[in-house]
């Protein structure tokens, strides 16, 4: 959309992942590309922006400072800024995690889904998508209660929900869910809103719970989630638990990252491998296995 406005540079501050993506569609669309980070990022995620060559700017703050820079950079240069100038097309595109949600459950909607927030853009775009397959005659209702993810270190939106106001107050991220990471949320008021039309909850979890979340679904589904992942699972198993959630309706549970960019999370909770020298005697030494290969210990 960018290329077709006639822009020859695209920018975005970002809490990584939305960098990641417009450094490598900048890269196919031959565009040029100034990414804005905050300077704590995982090592992954910095990694994912350089490979494609775009200007990569670091900025000594966190993810509210980047964005008011950015605000200002906007208004000194001609350049498509993804979530500023053309925003609008950014965030539509994330009514497809509604869309592949209904065709994936054959054309109905979810009793119940669990959204991470970070700008709370995301949440609010999964809402509009269910009402956009009804307004087409695709569905016959959107009866989906909308429930936002949040980490404890950084809940402005779900401190507000649970406070039962509609508006947040900013705060100063401090939490290993970096992805996530966003004090200062723009469309927090509109995910307040979505959230309590649907008659969905919301809900925030430790870092220890984080971590949990990410090894939960890892060891029950075979899916390794980022630390936005583990904040998703963890706020799940927190309305189940709650009675909020039930076990009988049918639940998305948004995961929205790969682990692999946030390995510094998990890396002390994981363990190491078993180290042996490569001989029969070691292996068994090593593994008390019984005449099957059942029962390792
Ligand atoms: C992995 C991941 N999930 C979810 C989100 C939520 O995005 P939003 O800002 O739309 O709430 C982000 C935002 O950066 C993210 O990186």
């Amino acid at each position: 959309r960018a290329r077709e406005l006639g822009f020859e540079t695209v920018a975005c501050a970002s809490t990584g992942n939305l960098a990641n993506s417009v450094s490598a569609h900048a890269a196919s669309a031959n565009l040029h590309c100034y990414v804005f980070i905050p300077g704590d990022l995982e090592a992954a995620k910095v990694l994912g922006n350089l490979i494609y060559k775009p200007h990569v700017v670091e900025v000594e703050g966190n993810y509210d400072d980047v964005n008011r820079l950015c605000s200002e950079i906007a208004g000194e240069h001609g350049w498509a800024f993804v979530n500023i100038n053309i925003r609008p097309y950014y965030a539509e595109g994330s009514k497809t995690l509604a869309f592949e949600t209904v065709e994936q459950l054959g054309w109905k909607t979810p009793d119940q889904v669990v959204i991470p927030m970070a700008s709370g853009s995301l949440l609010t775009k999964i809402w509009k998508g269910l009402h956009e397959m009804k307004y087409v005659g695709l569905i016959d209702d959107v009866r989906t209660k909308i429930n936002g993810a949040q980490a404890e270190g950084c809940s402005p939106i779900s401190t507000a929900f649970k406070a039962g106001r509609d508006f947040f107050k900013p705060v100063k991220p401090k939490t290993i869910a970096k992805s996530l990471a966003i004090g200062n949320p723009a469309d927090g008021y509109y995910a307040l809103k979505a959230t309590a039309e649907s008659k969905g909850a919301m809900d925030m979890v430790t870092d220890e719970e984080v971590v949990e979340g990410i090894q939960l679904l890892a060891q029950t589904e075979g899916i390794f989630a980022e630390t936005a992942g583990g904040v998703t699972i963890g706020v799940l198993k927190k309305l189940v638990k709650q009675g909020i959630i039930k076990k009988n309706e049918v639940t998305v549970a948004y995961i929205t990252g790969n682990g692999l960019k946030t390995q510094e999370a998990v890396i002390d909770a994981v363990g190491r491998p078993t180290r042996i020298q490569p001989s029969l005697v070691a292996f068994e030494k090593n593994f008390k296995l019984g005449k099957n290969g059942g029962g390792d210990s």
